[in-house]
C-alpha cells in the first residue's frame, strides 16, 4: 500500500527543543519504511528564506514557504518533520488547512529555563533589553490552543517526549505499529 504522507509540525521557542527532537524523530520513522524529509528553521533561513528577517510579515513569510515544501512532500506520500518556532496561531492554522496531515508537536518550555540554558545567548542580550522582536521576550509567541501532542522539554527527557509523539502518530494511523519484516 501506498504511503500516506504526514507533516509533524514542531512549533515552540528558541532553545525549546524543535530540532533535537526533529533529529531523534527522523530515525526512528525511517526505521518504519517511511520516506522522511526534515525541514529545520535554521536551515531553511540560510537557502530558502534567505534574506528574511523577524518582523511579523517576514517571519509568516517564512512559514508560508515552509508550510509550502510540506504540502508538496506531504501529498506525495512523505514523512515531514519541520521544526520552526512559527509563533503565530493564524499562519500554523493556516499551514494545517493546506497540508491536511498535520500533527502539531508544541514543546513547551519556560523562559528561565531557556535563559539558562541560552545556548545561543540570545536570550541574555533579549533579557538586557538589547534585542528587540526577540520570540517570547519582546515579541508574541502564541501557544497552540489544540495541538496533537505537547511536550515540556523541561520536565521530560528526549526519549519521553519522542515517545509521545511517535504514540500519537500510531494513534492517529500515520505509523505502522510492528517495523515491517525485511528481505
Ligand atoms: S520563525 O519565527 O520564522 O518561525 P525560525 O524558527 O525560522 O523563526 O528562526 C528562529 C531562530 O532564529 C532562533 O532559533 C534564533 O536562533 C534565531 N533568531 C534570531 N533573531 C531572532 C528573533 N528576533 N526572534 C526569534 N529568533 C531569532
Amino acid at each position: 500500500m501506498e504511503q500516506q504522507g504526514f507533516t509533524v509540525w514542531f512549533t515552540g521557542l528558541s532553545g525549546a527543543g524543535k530540532t533535537t527532537l526533529a533529529d531523534a524523530l527522523e530515525p526512528i520513522l525511517r526505521q518504519r519504511a517511511l520516506k522522511v524529509e526534515k525541514l529545520d528553521g535554521d536551515v531553511i533561513r540560510t537557502n530558502l528564506s534567505k534574506g528574511l528577517g523577524f518582523s511579523k510579515e517576514d517571519r509568516d513569510t517564512n512559514i508560508r514557504r515552509i508550510a509550502f515544501v510540506c504540502d508538496l512532500l506531504t501529498r506525495n506520500g512523505v514523512a515531514v518533520i519541520t521544526s520552526a518556532i512559527s509563533p503565530y496561531r493564524d499562519v500554523r492554522d493556516e499551514a494545517r488547512q493546506t497540508i491536511g496531515n498535520f500533527v502539531e508537536v508544541y514543546v513547551r518550555c519556560s523562559i528561565p529555563e531557556l535563559a539558562r540554558r541560552d545556548v545561543k545567548g540570545l536570550y541574555a542580550k533579549a533579557l538586557a533589553g538589547d534585542l528587540p522582536n526577540f520570540t517570547g521576550v519582546s515579541d508574541p509567541y502564541e501557544e497552540p490552543l489544540n495541538p496533537e501532542v505537547t511536550v515540556d522539554s523541561e520536565t521530560e527527557s528526549v526519549e519521553e517526549s519522542l515517545a509521545k509523539v511517535v504514540s500519537r502518530l500510531e494513534e492517529l494511523g500515520y505509523l505502522p505499529s510492528s517495523v515491517p519484516a525485511r528481505a
